[in-house]
């Protein structure tokens, strides 16, 4: 009996589990400022620790910056700058920010 029980309440748990953060493309607005240094400048090159272009987020699948992100935090993605950025944006930044570069035109 308890064994059921818990697995109901697996089973309620669930979506709430998988369920991303809905991202707020107005609070995202105001976390920008962090990233426009770098993918705010047309072209920019950044210097360390190889000269990469900086790729053009505005106007990106939000779901594409959320997993790009993700990725430099868990260290699937290993650009070092982009790497220390994404360790200090919690799930809700992600989001956000996601939210609104995609609503950017390019
Ligand atoms: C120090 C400069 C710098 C800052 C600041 C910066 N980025 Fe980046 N970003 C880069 C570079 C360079 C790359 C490409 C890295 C690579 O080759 O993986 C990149 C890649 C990305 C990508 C992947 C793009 C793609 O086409 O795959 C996303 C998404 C992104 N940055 C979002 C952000 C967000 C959001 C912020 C602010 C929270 C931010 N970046 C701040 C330099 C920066």
């Amino acid at each position: 009996m308890k064994t059921i029980l818990g697995f109901m309440l697996l089973i309620l748990a669930l979506p709430a589990l998988a369920q991303a953060p809905a991202g707020n493309a107005q609070a995202g607005r105001d976390k920008t400022s962090m990233c426009e240094g770098c993918h705010g400048i047309p072209d920019y090159k950044t210097a360390y620790p190889h000269v990469y272009r900086v790729p053009m987020i505005e106007g990106q699948q939000a779901l594409y910056i959320v997993n790009a992100l993700q990725e430099y935090r868990s260290g699937a993605r290993s650009h070092p700058s982009m790497r220390a950025i994404a360790r200090g944006l919690s799930d809700q930044d992600m989001a956000d920010l996601a939210a609104y570069y995609s609503t950017l035109h390019q």
